[in-house]
């Protein structure tokens, strides 16, 4: 399919005068047709829009980093192991903008790049350039030792692959990558880092970087923007600039994806070395207090405890301190008629019934159990707990909360357990979906060929 566009040289286009064709075809993902049939500039228009819905439908918004950060399930811990490595790539932003200009051969464009590079170097005040209000935040911020950063495969790459590009395109792609792949998307992307940081707890005052750059990106974007339309006379220009910006968008998906996996990984590495270390958790002699619980004389710790009237819900559950790195050892408590929430959560559980006698629903099953019994929850089961017996229900709950409470990238509690108002309308017994979503991480795409000699 082409969309029909019979182009004059534009004035500014220098030696690519000579390479202006009667169309420009049109994404072969993206079959409808832009609407216009009329002068030249509604084509260009017309493609201009199917370019910035394709921005906005991009795979990239969906990521689970992206979706992770705007629901504040990442702690400044995630976001300094995302910021480490997205340094690599800020600061060396100026370089692609200089790449761009080496290949720009109109002097105006090269002049209004100065312009933003300008900017880039904080104007009249260089400490106050981009990368260096990058640093403070780093610092300052997250607590950074920037001397310490060690960058990862996946970091190396994103900021490679940007250089890379930036040097051997055609100006027509590096100007689509870098507009509407890269400037134009700052301040929706930035937007999202902001909330997160937020809730992470992250001082507004260490925000400037992000601040400044949802302000002035888009007239940054437009600029380079405009030195891609100056070339939309040339043939393939709209395949072009898609190929670009898609590139661009499925670059940095593939380092979010990335950075989610290593997130992932470090929350959980400490406790694999340890494992590895062959290293006690406790000393030779160790307290006897941190091996032996006597159930019935000492209380455990009250960590949760929750009575709602209307939903019958009346119940503590208690955590024996056991210093135990996987292994959490709780205590629930029932009264006679009642019953806890009904609740899932990462964390498996086995069940011992130590006194009365119950009925526990899992998913669409249920089981009466009494004392001596042992019963499995297993993670992410609807679950929930009724009294039917004489007396109080007692259950030791061996659970690997530790672990999952550590592995788990979210709001653990409020994510897992359900509030009453949704107990109200999902009961225990009935069937649901799981709500969490596995997303494999999607491998680099291969570079379209872009390079300046090939389209030249
Ligand atoms: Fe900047
Ligand atoms: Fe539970």
């Amino acid at each position: 399919m082409s969309i029909a566009v019979s182009m004059k040289p534009t004035a500014t286009s220098g030696e690519h005068r000579d390479i202006f064709a009667s169309d420009i075809r049109s994404d072969p993902a993206n079959s409808e047709e832009p609407s216009s049939a009329g002068a030249n500039g509604e084509h260009i228009e017309a493609a201009l829009t199917k370019l910035h819905a394709a921005l906005d439908a991009h795979p990239l918004w969906e990521t689970r980093l992206l979706k992770a950060c705007e629901r504040g399930y990442l702690g400044v811990d995630d976001f300094r192991i995302l910021f480490e490595q997205y340094y690599l790539y800020s600061k060396n932003f100026t370089r692609y903008l200089s790449a761009l200009m080496t290949a720009c051969e109109d002097d105006l464009h090269r002049a209004q790049l100065a312009q933003n590079l300008w900017e880039e170097g904080g104007l009249l005040e260089p400490q106050k350039r981009h990368a260096e209000m990058l640093r403070h935040f780093l610092r300052e911020g997250l607590d950074i030792d920037l001397d310490r950063i060690e960058y990862t495969e996946a970091g190396k790459l994103f900021a490679r692959e940007y250089l890379d590009f930036c040097r051997v395109s055609h100006p027509a792609a590096i100007s689509a990558f870098l507009s509407l792949g890269t400037e134009a998307i700052v301040s929706r992307l930035y937007g999202v880092f902001v909330k997160g940081l937020r809730k992470a707890g992250v001082d507004e005052s260490h925000l400037d970087f992000f601040h400044l750059h949802i302000g002035c990106d888009d007239e940054h974007a437009e600029t380079i923007k405009n030195i891609m339309m100056s070339y939309s006379s040339m043939p393939g220009w709209y395949d072009l600039c898609y190929q670009a910006m898609d590139y661009a968008l499925s670059l940095r998906k593939q380092f979010f994806d990335n950075m989610y996996t290593y997130i992932e990984s470090r929350r959980i590495r400490g406790l694999i070395e340890k494992i590895q270390d062959r290293k006690s958790l406790v000393p030779d002699t160790p307290d006897t207090s941190a091996l032996h619980h006597r159930f019935g004389e000492e209380a455990g710790q009250l960590m949760y405890e929750n009575t709602n009237e209307r939903l019958n819900i009346d119940f503590t559950v208690e955590r024996v301190p056991f210093p135990a790195e996987v292994i959490d050892t709780r205590i629930v408590r029932i009264p006679v008629g009642k019953n806890n929430e009904c609740h899932k959560h990462a964390h498996e559980s086995v069940f011992f019934i130590i006194s009365g006698r119950g009925r526990l629903h899992v998913n669409n099953s249920s089981v009466e159990v009494s004392a001596g019994d042992l019963a499995l929850v297993p993670r992410w089961a609807v679950h929930q707990t009724h009294n039917i017996g004489d007396d109080e229900l007692v259950i030791l709950a061996l659970t690997d909360f530790h672990l999952t409470g550590r592995a788990f990238v979210g709001n653990y509690l409020s994510t897992a357990r359900m509030k009453a108002s949704q107990a109200t309308v999902i009961r225990c017994g009935t069937s649901r979906s799981n709500c969490t979503e596995v997303t494999p991480p999607r491998r680099p795409k291969t570079r379209p060929d872009t390079r300046r000699d090939h389209w030249q």
